[in-house]
């Protein structure tokens, strides 16, 4: 193969340091990129795979406030988690960085300033809250208050968590701050937009550059935004945590920077640290801003656009004007869709997700690379279940790969000696699949003479369609197509029955066992991009370096990867003599407990959705207008309210209606105390025939809606001079 770009930069989307990463994260962003990576690596590319922690947003912040700590110790400990949790996945970052740290605050100031010094930003006022006490302006979320709907106190700025109302702050009754209670005040406040319209041109060119290489979804995403117009987006915030403004004016003061203004520049400033790290400070350069690079950003499809238009035209606005220091785009954005669990989105919020970390404790990290990446969102959503990592681990992991490999070295330490006992000349695994066709009739004088040395080679072009897929990041084609090879080994073996030819033609049966051991050094490097840590154990087994020793000790362009198209162990190569198993079976018993969990959070799941899902309508017969006509509705004001004795649940109300006064009873006593009714605008209806009610009168009624657990709300009409007036 042919590959005109050497060097690749692989981004993975920097995860929040605010909860761990779940399995969704891994299937669509880490473990591809990861594969991807391992895959150029053994092809001798010069490919790095930076990552790090989102660590700002007001997200952070709030769970620090909610934990009673600082954001400092959210991110730490999330950072931390997520980091161990994806070394123990085998995700091989070449740097994995933070956006707390020293580097990438001096960058993402640096990209500001350039901006900010060309007169590119457009600076707009706003009106927003402000904590005098604090002496800071509040986010949404840091206002709390009593709900204007249902009246209930400690509802959030945004929205109110008891009636489930979309809130803005002010129109909170009473607004606090959360920080120090104090009574916000509307303050306006200055903030920096970028005009992203200005490289509306350049973007357009740039999407369109890509249609056809680039996935449908990332263009589509991409060009439906770019259809609306681009808009100004402020990238600044009022909050204490995140990156502070490289300005000394008094109007600055108290912002940071919009948590994805910094994000996407993280990229570069790890790039910068992995640099400094090798001892090569500038090395960042030639990922960045050397043209033959090849930058690839491996994220999720709720990322596109940050990453198709923001980022690009934050390079764009740096580079305007630069003849040197410009930076080079992306080649590549593969965004994946979503992988679902049993049936149902991942989601946080929603607590309903399945943990790497925790994963990793129970099960071991091949199993669940193979089983993900065989459930890889490349166009549509996938689903994933206890039971197919199930039987992908025993079908195809351990009855497939894991037996071959354990036959072939088990038989050749019995019967061999430990020793490959036959040099396979060149052509033969080329020619595999020509063997195979032939498999059935597999017998001592008719497989090896028969080889027609001028055959295609077929497992030779088996081997260039899965690194093609890789490349094309089609990683489900590539690693089933990885299986399917094991599949054949696999059948070669038990079909050629080595085990009994030993008896009549030992000659045969070393053949065959040379051909597998060859097989299985082959498989050890085709899988390794998936399986690694299984990879090296075969290695380990059949007397082979690891892939990384391997590695070492070649040129920087040999490819490990045409090494599985030869057969390179030859004859007298000594194997390690004993062996282990390579997967063990998972038993029902073993994933029962983790199907129970999985069963609690989908039904606490559909529950809260039934709550939350209208029943269907069913409305009363229709009316005529006249018949509605006939209703007389009227504001009212209740002047005084008191319980009816040995009733309960009713309430007698003294209404004054316009000019008149009336009293109703109405049932509303277990809801409303007689204190909260007086003053309150009511709905009545006003022509309704007089009924009486444990011995009192009641003249008419008063309009109210149950709502969610029964909850009653009046209605209660606002405004000035409504009194007695008919409500129509
Ligand atoms: O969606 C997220 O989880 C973001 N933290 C991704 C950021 S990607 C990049 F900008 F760093
Ligand atoms: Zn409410």
């Amino acid at each position: 193969m042919t590959h005109t770009h050497q060097r690749t930069l692989v981004t993975t989307a920097l995860p929040y340091a605010n909860g761990p990463v779940h399995l969704g994260h891994l299937a669509g962003v880490y473990l591809p990129a990861d594969i991807y990576v391992r895959y150029k690596r053994l092809c001798g590319h010069d490919v790095i795979h930076i990552g790090g922690s989102d660590e700002h947003g007001v997200p952070i912040t709030i769970t620090a406030d909610k934990e009673g700590i600082s954001p400092q110790d959210v991110v730490d400990r999330y950072h931390t988690m997520n980091a161990d949790a994806f070394a123990k996945c085998g995700i091989s970052f070449d740097y994995y960085g933070r956006t707390s740290g020293p580097v990438h605050h001096e960058t993402a100031r640096e990209f500001f300033s350039e901006i900010e010094k060309k007169g590119i930003f457009v600076k707009k006022t706003e009106k927003q809250f402000f904590d005098p006490k604090a002496g800071r302006f509040l986010s949404d979320r840091y206002i709390t208050g009593t709900c204007p709907v249902c009246k209930t106190p400690g509802a959030n700025g945004d929205q109110c968590e008891q009636c489930g109302t979309h809130l803005s702050p002010t129109e909170l009754i009473d607004p606090k701050s959360k920080l120090s209670d104090a009574t916000p005040e509307l303050r306006e406040t200055l903030h920096w937009y970028f005009p992203l319209g200005r490289y509306q041109k350049q973007l357009e060119a740039f999407v369109e550059r890509h249609t056809g290489d680039w996935r449908s979804n990332v263009v589509n995403y991409s060009r439906t935004w770019l259809n609306q117009g681009l808009a100004d987006r402020a990238i600044t915030r009022d909050l204490a945590w995140g990156i502070s403004l490289p300005l000394d004016s008094e109007e600055a003061k108290g912002k940071v920077l919009y948590v994805w203004f910094d994000a996407v520049l993280g990229y570069i400033s790890f790039t910068k640290e992995w640099a400094e790290k090798q001892g090569d400070a500038e090395a960042w350069k030639r990922y960045w801003q050397d043209p033959e690079t090849r930058i690839i950003n491996f994220i999720g499809k709720d990322n596109v656009v940050f990453h198709t238009l923001m980022f690009p035209a934050i390079l764009m606005a740096w580079n305007e004007g630069r003849s040197e220091g410009r930076y080079e785009l992306a080649d590549n954005v593969p965004a994946s869709e979503f992988m679902n669990f049993e049936g149902r989105k991942f989601s946080k919020s929603r607590n309903y997700a399945v943990y790497l970390g925790e994963f990793l404790e129970r099960f071991p990290a091949d199993t669940l690379r193979y089983s993900i990446a065989m459930n890889y969102p490349e166009n549509k959503d996938t689903d994933f279940s206890w039971s197919d990592f199930q039987n992908r681990t025993n079908g195809e992991l351990a009855d497939t790969l894991g037996n071959f490999i354990k036959r072939s070295i088990d038989f050749t330490n019995a019967r061999f000696g430990g020793e490959v006992p036959w040099d396979v000349p060149d052509y033969f695994l080329k020619n595999m699949d020509v063997i195979l066709a032939h498999d059935t009739e597999i017998d001592g004088d008719q497989i090896f003479p028969v080889l027609p040395i001028d055959e295609i080679a077929i497992l030779e072009s088996l081997i260039d369609e899965i690194g093609h897929a890789y490349e094309g990041f089609h990683f489900r084609e590539a690693v089933s197509k990885t299986m399917d090879i094991a599949r054949r080994a696999n059948k070669f073996l038990t079909q050629g029955e080595p085990w009994k030819k030993i008896k009549t033609d030992p000659e045969l049966a070393g053949k065959m066992m040379a051909v597998s051991l060859n097989f299985c050094n082959t498989l050890s490097i085709l899988f390794y991009p998936i399986i690694p840590e299984t990879c090296n154990k075969i290695r380990s087994m059949l007397g082979c370096q690891t892939i990384e020793e391997l590695r070492k000790g070649l040129k920087s362009d040999e490819s490990i990867w045409d090494m599985a198209k030869i057969p390179s162990l030859r004859k007298g190569h000594k194997l390690l003599g004993s062996s282990e198993i390579l997967f063990s079976k998972i038993e029902d018993k073993d994933i029962e407990p983790e199907m129970k969990k999985i069963e609690a959070l989908l039904a606490e799941a559909e529950q809260r959705e039934a709550a939350e899902t209208p029943a269907p309508m069913t409305f009363k017969p229709e009316i005529t207008f006249d018949d509605f006509q006939k209703i007389d509705l009227r504001v009212a004001r209740v002047i005084a309210c008191e319980q009816v004795k040995k009733a309960n649940k009713l309430l007698k109300l003294q209404l004054r209606v316009g000019s008149e006064q009336r009293q109703v009873l109405s049932g509303i006593a277990q809801h409303f105390t007689p204190e909260q009714m007086v003053g309150k605008n009511v709905v009545l209806v006003a022509n309704l025939a007089d009924r009486t009610m444990r011995g009192e009168l009641s003249q008419g009624m008063i309009l109210a809606v149950e709502g969610a657990d029964g909850r009653l709300f009046l209605l209660e009409p606002q405004g000035e001079g409504i009194n007695g007036n008919s409500v129509s």
